[in-house]
């Protein structure tokens, strides 16, 4: 981009940035951002997190209004974790095909074919399919949640990744859904032995909702936190990065001085970076939309969530 467009962008940018901190103080609002989002958004979050973290601060805040800067099943896990508060998205059309990949009618199926089995989902599920689960996980928490359930027999949705990673660390029976995520799953052994080529002394991190035969690869496997956690503890300097590439903005915050190259060009979710700033603005001026979760699926939904919040 040239000079004066930049500069034009950063004005934009800072009006925008001046107006949002405005509208939260009138409105009793918290920004909530998923480490995918861009990074102007994650500048103006009062929150960062992975799934994880972004459903323990939807439980716990006391601000009115939760504008959730993520994508849609993320949203309705904070409606129904906070049903008393507004929980705004700033576009409706960020939603997550992997969580498209299973509903509730594919699920009573599986469960009827497996009727000693019990459900553990992934978040990355739509609020109708949580209240036919007795229990949710987030990448960051699942292999503790499986381990934590009482039987011997999983069905697991939607992430056949992550499904499969986790089962290696268990002795249940895992029957696993066939779904994945778009931009994680588009992550090939062979863009990661490029990279690994092009740069000898960097160590893989990688993401569990990659291809088990890209998890191999890995120097560390984890969640978005975890990955997060390791590079900033880790004395390696140098490290090739296997998720989604908004964790850039996080990862360099903590680790100024180290380098992080992206696997690929294409660890991009379109999902995510479909809110911008004008989004939230506008979202905050008109308090729409808002997401609205009907009480009868809250109510079973919200039992799995709170408990996966229990699992220590
Ligand atoms: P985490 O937030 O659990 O790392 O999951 C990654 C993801 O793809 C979220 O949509
Ligand atoms: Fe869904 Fe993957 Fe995007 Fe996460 S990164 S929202 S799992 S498509």
């Amino acid at each position: 981009m040239e000079a004066l467009a930049l500069e034009r962008k950063a004005e934009q940018q800072k009006e925008l940035k001046e107006r949002i901190a405005q509208l939260k103080k009138e409105r009793n609002a918290i920004i909530l951002a998923h480490y995918y989002q861009r990074d102007e958004i994650q500048e103006v979050a009062d929150f960062r997190g992975d799934s994880f973290l972004l459903a323990q601060k939807a439980a716990s805040t006391d601000a009115d209004v939760i504008v959730f800067c993520g994508v849609h099943f993320m949203g309705e896990s904070a409606k129904i974790l906070a049903p008393n508060k507004t929980v705004l998205i700033p576009d409706e059309r960020a939603g997550c095909p992997m969580a498209d990949m299973v509903n509730v009618d594919g699920l009573r199926a599986l469960k009827q074919k497996h009727p000693n089995a019990k459900v553990v989902a992934y978040i990355n599920t739509s609020a109708d399919v949580k209240s036919e689960t007795d229990i949710c996980c987030t990448s960051a928490n699942a292999i503790k949640v499986i381990n934590s359930v009482d039987s011997d027999e999983i069905i697991w949705v939607p992430d056949k990744n992550l499904g499969d990673y986790v089962s290696k660390f268990t002795d249940k029976k895992m029957i696993i859904w066939e779904g994945y995520c778009n931009t994680h799953d588009m992550l090939t052994v062979k863009d990661v032995e490029e990279m690994k080529a092009q740069y000898p002394n960097a160590q893989f991190v990688v993401h569990p909702e990659c291809r088990p035969e890209v998890v191999k690869l890995g120097d560390f496997v984890g969640s978005t936190t975890a990955i997060i956690k390791y590079c900033k503890e880790s004395d390696c300097q140098e490290f090739i990065v296997g998720t989604e590439d908004g964790t850039g903005y996080q990862l360099r915050l903590d680790s100024p001085n180290k380098t992080f190259h992206f696997a690929t060009k294409y660890l991009v979710c379109p999902n995510m970076k479909v809110n911008n700033l004008k989004k939230v603005v506008k979202c905050l001026e008109t308090n729409q939309p808002q997401i609205y979760v009907p009480p009868q699926v809250a109510d079973k939904a919200r039992a799995s969530l709170e408990r996966m919040l229990q699992v220590k």
